[in-house]
């Protein structure tokens, strides 16, 4: 007995292939309704397809072809009818109608097929939700979770959930939000599980952490929200190599799994299909310093603002972060990801570990994905040695009473271990095509909106 006939019997759109022929009942919103002469046409959607309804005069009463005519987008219906083989339609069937109930009226529906400003659209997100592409993205996204938790679960990785509300910064103190947390004063939003994460692997050791994370960055880009749900694996004795390997045996899983499944959504997105079938393993390495070298030797500059409001175009200098701008024109070479390893130090975070064969630089990598998708992970191998970590905590100036307990890690049998940090809708960005992160989450989160 399958779940669904334990509730009410009526039958979903995806299933309609298994009855042709047969009389199903249908529920659920007029997409879009026309009509010529003695036809009418509605196109049902019930959050698993859409079928074509097909109405003709002479077939049902008089009484249900006017109340059909009435119709309007997104009103919310009952219909009975024969399912007919079609090969014309996308589905391979429409639905010959037989009786039409309406459950719940929808009056001047704001978003019509016509094209609305990105700013409306985002006032509608709740509605919007119901349109073909974003519907395509969010069932894209379902899966892309599935992966991962399928991917972790079955390679011996432990679920710790970490929590939101943290005494301290996890990635640097400057994009933080805080709250008033009782008599102790201000805690701040989790930038980051890692912390916990390299707790609990120390506890399990494989480990991984999912769920929301905040950053308060007032970066209006394309690529960024303040609310992002990130999956942080941490494993106990994996050094940097390691961790490389894991990064791209998930990130090729990712891809492929959705390939695998969700073919139809990436069709409609018109998602370049021959691109994804080729993010296999290996994908490209290189270090943060040939990756300098490359910029300059491909005359790639950095565009420097003056005090005086004029600009320099210079060379890449070593040590400085790289941004959108160098991580696009590096990626404009390859079909799949690039795995940039060695940063300076001096860029990264405190917990990093240095590198043994150049201390300038931290055993970093960061995953960068083609089509402008730029950073979908970043991770390193951490610090274990106690004083060095103690070092850095009071060279950035954190309060070192937050970390005592995460100091301790490595005063009671410290060992190498690394993890790195996914953000969930940079993937889904990236493997829909999605041109703004925002399309990404259900409800997105940025500096200028919190509504819907
Ligand atoms: O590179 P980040 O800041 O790394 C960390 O937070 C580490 N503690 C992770 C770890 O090692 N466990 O963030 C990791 C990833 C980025 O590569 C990016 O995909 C995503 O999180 N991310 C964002 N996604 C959306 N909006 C933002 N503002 C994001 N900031 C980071
Ligand atoms: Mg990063």
């Amino acid at each position: 007995m399958s779940v669904q006939s334990r509730y009410k019997s009526f039958h979903y759109i995806q299933d309609l292939s298994k009855f042709i022929g047969q009389e199903v009942e249908l529920r659920g919103w007029v997409y879009d309704r026309t009509k010529k002469g003695k036809l009418q046409f509605i196109q049902l959607r019930d959050g698993t397809g859409i079928v074509q309804c097909v109405l003709f005069k002479g077939a049902v009463t008089e009484e249900i072809f006017d109340k059909a005519s009435e119709i309007s987008q997104e009103t919310s219906v009952k219909i009975k009818g024969t399912v007919r083989q079609e090969e014309r339609s996308p589905s391979g069937v429409e639905l010959d109608v037989l009786d039409i109930t309406i459950i719940g009226h929808s009056q001047d529906y704001p978003i019509t097929p016509k094209e609305h400003g990105d700013e409306f659209l985002m006032e509608n997100r709740h509605l919007w939700l119901r349109s073909t592409r974003q519907h395509a993205i969010m069932r894209v996204r379902a899966r892309v979770v599935k992966a991962i938790r399928d991917f972790f679960d079955s390679n011996g990785f432990i679920l710790q959930d970490s929590p939101i509300f943290t005494p301290a910064a996890g990635e640097g103190t400057s994009t933080l939000f805080s709250t008033k947390y009782f008599e102790l004063g201000d805690v701040y939003l989790a930038q980051t599980g890692q912390l916990y994460a390299e707790a609990t692997a120390m506890a399990h050791g494989k480990v991984y952490t999912f769920g929301p994370t905040f950053r308060a960055e007032k970066s209006k880009t394309r690529r960024h929200l303040t609310e992002f749900w990130m999956v942080e694996p941490e494993m106990a004795f994996f050094d940097l190599e390691d961790d490389m390997d894991l990064a791209e045996d998930l990130v090729e899983y990712i891809v492929q799994s959705v390939l695998a499944d969700c073919r139809p959504e990436l069709v409609l997105l018109e998602r370049d299909i021959e691109k994804l079938e080729k993010v296999k393993r290996p994908f490209h390495r290189m270090s943060y310093t040939e990756a300098v070298k490359w910029l300059n030797e491909n005359d790639v500059k950095l565009i420097k603002k003056n005090a005086d409001g004029t600009e320099s175009h210079i060379d890449f200098p070593w040590g400085e972060d790289f941004g959108a701008p160098q991580e696009e024109a590096l990626m404009r070479q390859f079909d799949k990801p690039c795995i940039v390893h060695r940063y300076p130090a001096e860029v990264k975070a405190f917990y990093m570990k240095r590198d043994p064969e150049n201390p300038l630089c931290a055993l970093a990598m960061d995953m960068l994905a083609p089509d402008d998708a730029g950073e979908i992970i970043g991770g390193s191998q951490r610090e274990d040695d106690m004083e060095a970590l103690v070092h850095r905590i009071n060279e950035e100036g954190l309060p070192m009473e937050a970390f005592e307990w995460y100091v301790d890690l490595r005063k009671y049998g410290s060992v190498p271990h690394a993890g790195f940090g996914m953000g969930l809708e940079r993937v889904v960005k990236w493997i829909t095509g999605a041109k703004h992160i925002r399309e990404a989450i259900p409800f997105p989160r940025t500096p200028y909106r919190v509504v819907p």
